[in-house]
């Protein structure tokens, strides 16, 4: 890789290292020689396209980041890996069965996601093109329905009422091959009862709590504990009320799910040995069960640190395969029984490398686009005040020699000047001076630090504490709610600048009014980091892109702060690169306010009545007043997020007339017009 004249001592080479896109990004995601992030859905390298490329198409379409960023070709193509490692895993074993991948759906319901699942055709010894689906509602099951390819195994799982079951016995009379798996004992007589009324012969499932537990965050849904399954003395006595009725042919296949992301493949391998132990108890007992479904949990490692850390894994795809297939053959040999067909319901492992979120940074603590702080650095010093000399003498009388000392010095002179602030013996100006030295002396200090062979513990948060805040135009509670709520770690790193040094470490704040909402863990090359090296901001734009969103974060995503869905941009990318860009607009704000009983025609009535009455007072002239009716009218239709000045957005469109007709009305802020290649303030509404 050529080094880039921008920067001599840095290349895309080193920046793909340092973000460690090959460990995460499986050859879905290439960093280019100039810098830019390319996508590879298919992971061949010649269909690729730019990250960037995207971001400014959707912008030129009048949609400003955040986007969402999704890549159906991703997970068909995730499919077919999962596909063919289980056929190869079969091939190597005396493995009768076939295999079936199936996708829950919780996972992500989004209809464009579920219908790439049905439309990938699979290689190998599937028993159909598209995937299976599962339902673990009502609601979802209606969702997969009407788009279920003819003959894909359709799983209906989760708590169930009559009309879930009737839901799923109709559609089998349809011609679905719809499977109820009865998941609590009291499930048995429901598809009894239901399956009596409607005619209709149940296919039935069973799901069973095994003695066995997965790892992880999820490590609960396993074990006897665990909220579903049937313990084995209900499966027993259920499977022997189906009997008393005429119906145990009716149970066809035996599920277990060991829990979501599980990171130690030996924790798997003991729950297949466990539940085919059963499977061939029940199939020797004379029950015709044909499949054993080892449930979802195939991992994703997110952190790329391969180990059994919550957001990695400690084995491969094929691993787990072989592992699946392998313990299944041996415990149905030495049982002689036949061996089953197999379904994994990988949902996480399916779509998480499908979407990606895409936010711009607006500002950060040291840099406000068109906002100078004064540089205390230049005035004069109060000398009368001596933890502000004291600050000053450590700063200028500051070296490698003297580091610990003075910055000893430096950390007492500046509690001690908060002290005499606080008993009013200390100006507001002298205050802020004090701060500026304090933070230039940890600046000095930490660049020093560098050079040094032992770090002193005391030093060592020095760093985190120096870095950066970059404020992102994003909302963590709606795009990435497992950050918040388990720490979950996403790979994270500009889309673009890749070839020039990020000499900047920061931390990403988001625009809700949460000190929660912030990115203040990295993956790292051997462990987590608390900051992530980013480049120092100069005023051009600045996007930041999260990977491997696509499981799990759209549906767990919440309003906090109203701040709704973001656009969704869905990307399919031709042979020689070209790509179509199918656009969803996200949520505006009668959308979010909708939801919560704030419904724009009441809004706009009461709001009417407000200007009327500022009119009826005086405080409004007429003219004033038409024209707050009108501002407050169209506010409604603007996106939840910022809007940073893109002038094709709808926003800056309808503004426009308001902000010519009425300038004075306009207040500045802080924030910069990201495509311009120079800080200016720009004007956020009329
Ligand atoms: C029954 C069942 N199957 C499959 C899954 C999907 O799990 P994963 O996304 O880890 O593959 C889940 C989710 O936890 C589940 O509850």
């Amino acid at each position: 890789m050529l080094k880039n004249a921008a920067s001599p001592d840095w290349n895309a080479e080193r920046s793909a290292e340092l973000y460690q896109v090959d460990r995460w990004g499986r050859g879905y995601f290439v960093v280019e020689r100039d810098g830019r992030l390319q996508v590879c859905p298919t992971r061949d390298t010649a269909v690729k396209v730019d990250l960037m490329e995207v971001v400014e198409e959707v912008k030129r379409r009048g949609y400003d980041a955040p986007v969402l960023i999704r890549f159906p070709q991703i997970a068909q193509q995730r499919l077919h890996e999962i596909r063919a490692a289980f056929s190869t895993a079969i091939e190597e074993s005396d493995f009768q069965g076939r295999y079936t991948c199936i996708y829950p759906c919780k996972v992500n319901q989004h209809s464009s996601v579920i219908e790439a699942m049905q439309a990938s055709h699979g290689e190998g010894r599937e028993t159909c093109g598209g995937a299976g689906l599962e339902a673990g509602s009502k609601a979802e099951l209606l969702a997969i329905l009407p788009i279920a390819r003819p003959g894909v195994p359709i799983l209906c799982n989760g708590f169930k009422d009559v009309a879930y079951i009737e839901m799923a016995l109709r559609a089998q009379r349809l011609g679905l091959n719809v499977h109820i798996i009865i998941e609590k004992p009291t499930e048995f007589q429901l598809a009894i009862d239901v399956g009596h009324r409607l005619g209709v012969e149940p296919k039935l499932g069973v799901r069973v709590k095994l003695a066995a537990r997965g790892s992880g965050h999820w490590e609960a849904t396993g074990g006897n504990k665990s909220k579903f399954g049937l313990s084995v003395t209900e499966l027993l006595s259920g499977i022997q009320r189906l009997r008393d009725c005429g119906m145990e042919q009716c149970v066809q296949l035996l599920h277990f799910h060991l829990g979501s992301q599980i990171t130690d493949v030996r924790r798997l391998k003991a729950a297949v040995i466990e539940a085919t132990r059963i499977y061939a108890d029940l199939k020797t007992s004379g029950l015709p069960l044909s499949t054993l479904d080892v449930g979802g949990g195939l991992g994703i490692d997110y952190s790329g640190m391969r180990n059994n850390s919550a957001s990695s894994m400690n084995y491969s795809l094929q691993e787990y395969a072989n592992d699946v297939i392998h313990s299944i053959c041996i415990v149905c040999q030495q049982a002689g029984v036949p061996t089953p067909n197999v379904f994994s319901e990988s949902g996480r492992a399916l779509v998480a490398h499908h979407a990606l979120i895409v936010f711009p940074i607006f500002g950060a603590t040291s840099f406000q686009p068109g906002y100078e702080p004064p540089n205390y650095l230049d005035m004069e010093l109060n000398t009368a005040v001596q933890p502000l000399v004291d600050l000053m003498d450590a700063l200028n009388d500051l070296n490698s020699a003297t580091m610990r000392e003075r910055y000893h010095v430096a950390q007492a002179s500046m509690e001690m000047a908060i002290s005499l602030f606080n008993s009013g013996y200390l100006s507001l100006a002298d205050r802020a001076m004090a701060e500026t030295l304090y933070r230039e002396v940890c600046r000095k200090v930490s660049r020093l630090m560098m050079d040094l062979e032992y770090l002193p513990l005391e030093l060592e948060n020095l760093q985190v504490q120096l870095a950066e805040i970059y404020y992102g135009n994003f909302s963590l509670f709606r795009s990435l709610p497992d950050h918040w709520a388990i720490g979950q770690l996403f790979p994270v790193m500009p889309i673009h600048k890749l070839d020039q040094r990020p000499s900047t470490k920061a931390v990403l704040s988001d625009i809700t009014c949460d000190s929660d909402g912030k990115i203040s863990r990295f993956i790292g090359t051997k462990n987590e980091l608390a900051t992530l090296p980013l480049h120092p901001l100069d005023g051009s734009s600045y996007f930041i892109g999260v990977f491997l969103a696509g499981a799990y974060q759209e549906i767990l995503g919440s309003d906090h702060n109203l701040m709704g869905d973001t656009h969704v941009a869905e990307v399919s990318v031709g042979a020689t690169g070209a790509f179509e860009i199918e656009l969803d607009p996200g949520d505006q704000l009668s959308d979010v306010l909708g939801k919560f009983g704030h419904h724009s025609a009441s809004i706009m009535a009461k709001m009417e009545s407000r200007i009327h009455d500022a009119k009826a007072n005086g405080q409004l002239t007429k003219e004033e007043a038409s024209e707050f009716s009108q501002f407050f009218s169209g506010c409604f239709d603007s996106y939840c997020y910022l809007d940073l000045g893109n002038p094709a957005s709808e926003t800056a469109q309808r503004l426009k007339p308001l902000t010519d007709a009425q300038p004075q009305l306009a207040p500045k802020s802080n924030l910069f017009r990201g495509d311009t290649g120079d800080p200016k303030p720009m004007e956020l509404g009329p």
